[in-house]
């Protein structure tokens, strides 16, 4: 399956930068539709529609906003970003939909990114009540962070790979409050989905799912890949940078080990132009779908690692999504606003198959939120050294 790939070309910093310079003027034409409200998970025929702020991608909104900020240093996209990052205080004071693991998104992308970059003590405030919340969901029976908050849920007592990207949150509480009970919540939940849903072939399942009773595990299965032993890109995608992350806060060699046994099952799985169908069981046609948002995140969390690594393998991930990056920017970014809303054309958020019908099948072929946002972070950290909100 391995292709030769010798003779792609990278991203180069100055094409990085005009594409930083298109997703800027994308967002700034986007600013008034989307500032009391936000744009959907994804587009419909690459046009995303408006909702309140309800759904697990709000951040990802946000998040665009902030690193568009950074990069042009326009005031009322900052402005709009903070509005937002308010709205997120208030979800929370409300307790509206704090009931998921994807607090972690959320709030990470918003309020701590909001943090980081005006030193705001409100927003720092409000992303630890959200990290208290993200840790109240860790389970003792099984060693978990559960999905929903659905404690004595026996069909809701599971968890999924997708979480690794949220633990980030309790990380940076802990740094934060130099309490290291978010930072053991953090690592057990780790441990946990490594050793469950990371394959002895580096491929990752989606989700496991426990005994209330016990906390044995019952079953590995997919919700979004094409079948429970297959590896769903996305899925595969949030291994890579999930692991990343907590190398980077806990230096644990298990961490890099995970790193290059997904990376490495990832590559091996990629058609030519190194964008993913939306499973890496399939990898050549026309039939499926691509996920081009898997694609983005999988570069960011290579960026990511090589910060970690001997020159010689960083240089080997740095070129890897430098590639990737250049694909994406090739071929896959929107470049004319009549075409699409979004950033990035050919992601998927949910695709039906023979095995896993997913009743409400949308996001197929569309712009994602989630691949605008991490394409954006891609260009960022391909553009100049940049300090993640993660
Ligand atoms: N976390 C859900 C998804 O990646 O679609």
């Amino acid at each position: 399956m391995m292709q030769n790939r010798q003779n792609m070309l990278q991203i180069t910093r100055a094409e990085a930068e005009a594409g930083l310079k298109v997703c800027t003027g994308q967002i700034w034409r986007n600013l008034s539709s989307y500032t009391k409200q936000f744009p959907t998970s994804a587009s419909k025929a690459s046009f995303y529609g408006v909702c309140d702020n309800s759904e697990w991608t709000s951040a990802f909104w946000t998040g665009q906003l902030w690193l568009a900020c950074e990069f042009c240093g326009n005031a009322a996209i900052g402005k709009a970003a903070l509005a937002q990052c308010i709205s997120f205080r208030e979800w929370l004071r409300k307790r509206i939909a704090t009931d998921s693991h994807d607090l972690g998104f959320l709030y990470t992308l918003s309020c701590v990114a909001g943090y980081k970059l005006t030193g705001s003590e409100k927003l720092k405030e409000t992303a630890l009540l959200a990290a208290d919340s993200l840790r109240s969901m860790f389970r003792e029976k099984g060693e978990f962070i559960q999905s929903f908050d659905r404690p004595d849920c026996r069909e809701e007592y599971r968890t999924i790979i997708d979480c690794l990207m949220n633990i980030p949150l309790l990380y940076w509480a802990s740094e934060i409050t130099g309490d290291s009970g978010y930072r053991e919540t953090a690592v057990r939940h780790y441990r946990t989905t490594r050793k469950l849903l990371l394959r002895g072939d580096g491929s990752a399942a989606q989700a496991a799912l426990f005994d209330i009773d016990t906390g044995e595990v019952i079953k590995c299965f997919t919700r979004q890949g094409y079948s429970d032993d297959s590896a769903w890109a996305r899925g595969q995608a949030w291994a890579i940078y999930g692991a990343a992350l907590s190398y980077g806060y806990t230096g644990m060699e298990e961490c890099r080990e995970m790193f290059r046994q997904a990376a490495a099952y990832y590559m091996e799985h990629l058609p030519q132009d190194m964008v993913p169908y939306f499973d890496l069981c399939i990898t050549e046609g026309d039939e499926w779908p691509r996920d081009s948002s898997a694609a983005a995140i999988a570069a960011c969390g290579m960026l990511e690692m090589a910060k970690h690594l001997e020159a010689e393998e960083a240089e080997k991930y740095r070129v890897c999504a430098g590639r990737i990056v250049k694909s994406l920017y090739d071929g896959y970014m929107v470049r004319d606003y009549r075409e699409s809303n979004g950033l990035l054309l050919h992601g998927t958020y949910c695709c039906s198959t023979p095995g896993n019908v997913i009743p409400e099948d949308n996001g197929r072929d569309e712009c994602c939120l989630f691949g605008d946002y991490f394409f954006m972070e891609a260009l960022t950290r391909l553009q100049r050294d940049w300090k993640p909100y993660w």
